[in-house]
């Protein structure tokens, strides 16, 4: 495939758990993350928020309402608020299937669908026996603008993620559709790998170019099945291509064929059986 980088061998594509195992489980609770790690996911993927009293949150949407019995925009929420809620009852399997539940029961314990702090869902990964990537979205509310990845590279700091010494490299890194937002890490922690996610890949970027430092390119697995060739481009560049999200059998069979660097799915266990790995 040219001088940049060659394309990955199925084995070699790290599977990473969107919103934790979230087809099995509720999304962003402790429990689809350990269930995630249970199934063998390389990596866990998640979104963050800062409350109102700027504590980073596991939340996708900017409210409440369709992930826990409560309603309401997270940044207009506390902690202690957010604490009452709960992120699980939502969720029911279809009729006839079950939970990941009833293989590992312990996910159902008290507090396993409350709230996810950033700062426990780190904890989780670094008390892991195996590194474990993670790949924090941040979702840029305006009203908070440059808040969001301040209190993110101060809570990796404090895990020491945030600057890994000489010769390592941090198993986070940070994405995101926001150019700005990525640049605002950079500025914060240079050496962290940030992503650009894509749910288009505008005119200038067809190339396979990247803004400057970004090395990684997160394109939707829509964009791919449209525009393979986008995959060789970015590595013609010398950089990489992470795909979310990735849940179909065929679209798996599309990645491995393309060689992408990371495969994001809310099915990990299914795609680690579609790789070989199971
Ligand atoms: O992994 C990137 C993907 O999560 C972006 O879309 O809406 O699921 O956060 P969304
Ligand atoms: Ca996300």
């Amino acid at each position: 495939s040219g001088p940049g980088l060659p394309r990955r061998p199925a084995l070699e594509i790290p599977v990473i758990a969107h919103r934790g195992a979230s087809d099995d489980v509720p999304e962003h609770t402790l429990a689809a993350y350990e269930a995630a790690l249970l199934q063998g996911a390389d990596g866990l993927e998640c979104d963050v928020r800062l409350t109102a009293d700027m504590q980073l949150v596991c939340v996708h949407d900017r409210r409440v309402n369709r992930t826990s019995n409560g309603r309401g925009v997270v940044s207009t929420l506390e902690l202690a608020q957010l604490r009452q809620l709960d992120f699980g009852s939502w969720k029911q399997p279809a009729a006839g299937e079950e939970h990941e539940y009833a293989e590992y029961p312990d996910l159902r314990r008290e507090g396993a669908h409350r709230v996810l702090t950033l700062e426990r869902l780190l904890q989780l990964v670094v008390e892991h026996p195996h590194r474990v990537e993670m790949a924090i979205e941040t979702k840029h509310p305006t009203r908070y603008a440059g808040l969001v990845e301040e209190h993110l590279v101060a809570l990796l700091d404090r895990f020491g993620l945030a600057h890994p010494r000489l010769g390592e490299t941090s198993p986070v890194r940070v994405m995101s559709f926001s150019a700005m937002s990525v640049r605002r890490i950079r500025r914060l922690a240079p050496s962290l790998d940030t992503v650009l996610l894509l749910d288009r890949v505008p005119l200038r970027l067809r190339d396979g170019s990247l803004p400057r430092g970004v090395r990684i390119a997160g394109p939707g697995i829509h964009i791919l099945r449209i525009h393979p060739e986008y995959v060789e481009r970015v590595h013609s560049m010398g950089n990489r291509v992470h795909v979310w999200t990735v849940d179909q059998p065929s679209d798996i069979d599309l990645c491995v064929e393309l060689g992408v660097d990371a495969i994001i799915s809310n099915r990990p266990k299914a795609v680690l059986a579609r790789l070989g790995r199971d």
